[in-house]
């Protein structure tokens, strides 16, 4: 299956996506978590990334598809992917259409978590990032680690992402509305949307998106 996660900053893509891909046998492709990799290892793509990623802003198309094609044409991702945080405007959607057209494949679904925007602030202001994988999160209230301040999965130590403050937060939120909310409708006319809840408890959203993908396939 070939999946995009769409849905607000701390909506929970990350976390969602990390059942969802293993209950699919897929990869989870992130942008931000592959960002913050190369952010991490102080490479070149790293440290165009960060000023905008510090500010809440979109990290510049050229920079952006060109990673995520990378991504997509590793071996592990021939038989499908989930796409977490691409393409995130409407000129990374085109592009994305292209690459698959290229290799004759397409998208089988689109799933947009929706989540009113105070409980976006509870759960960000709450989440606790993995220093050495990013794409292991917490949370100090719902998502507590077994040991305060460590990874359970890897040992690493958990910290409060820089564009997690309230200021950047709100700056992400503004970004999400007016740059990649117009993707949702762009998918829409193609019929490939499903919205779901992305509220209660981690494990009835996993359920929910499951049953609404296998709807859509
Ligand atoms: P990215 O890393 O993609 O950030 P985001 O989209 O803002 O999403 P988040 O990681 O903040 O939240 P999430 O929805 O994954 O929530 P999570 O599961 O962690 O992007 C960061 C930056 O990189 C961007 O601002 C941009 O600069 C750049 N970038 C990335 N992709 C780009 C692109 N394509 N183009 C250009 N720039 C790009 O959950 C949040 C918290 O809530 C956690 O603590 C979790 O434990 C908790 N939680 C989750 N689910 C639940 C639940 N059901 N109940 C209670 N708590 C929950
Ligand atoms: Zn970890």
């Amino acid at each position: 299956m070939r999946i995009v996660l769409v849905g607000p900053p701390g909506a929970g893509k990350g976390t969602q996506a990390a059942y969802l891909a293993k209950n699919l046998s897929i990869p989870h492709i992130s942008t931000g978590d592959l960002f913050r990799a190369n952010i991490s290892q102080g490479t070149p793509l790293g440290k165009q990334a960060q000023e905008y990623m510090n500010a809440g802003e979109l990290v510049p198309d050229e920079v952006t598809v060109g990673m995520a094609k990378d991504r997509m044409e590793k071996p592990d991702a021939d038989e499908g992917f989930l796409l977490d945080g691409f393409p995130r405007n409407l000129s990374q959607a085109k592009a994305l259409d292209e690459i698959l057209a290229e290799s004759g494949i397409a998208l089988d679904g689109v799933l947009d978590l929706e989540v009113p925007e105070e409980e976006v602030v509870k759960r960000i202001a709450g989440r606790r990032t993995c220093r050495s994988d990013s794409s292991h999160t917490f949370h100090v209230e719902y998502k507590r680690p077994k040991t305060e301040g460590v990874c359970d999965e890897c040992g690493g130590e958990l910290y409060q992402r820089e564009d997690d403050s309230e200021e950047t937060v709100r700056k992400r939120l503004e970004v999400y509305h007016r740059e990649t909310e117009p993707i949702i409708d762009y998918y829409r006319s193609q019929g490939l949307v499903v919205t779901i809840s992305a509220l209660g408890k981690v494990g009835e959203v996993t359920e929910r998106a499951m049953s609404a993908l296998q709807r859509q396939a």
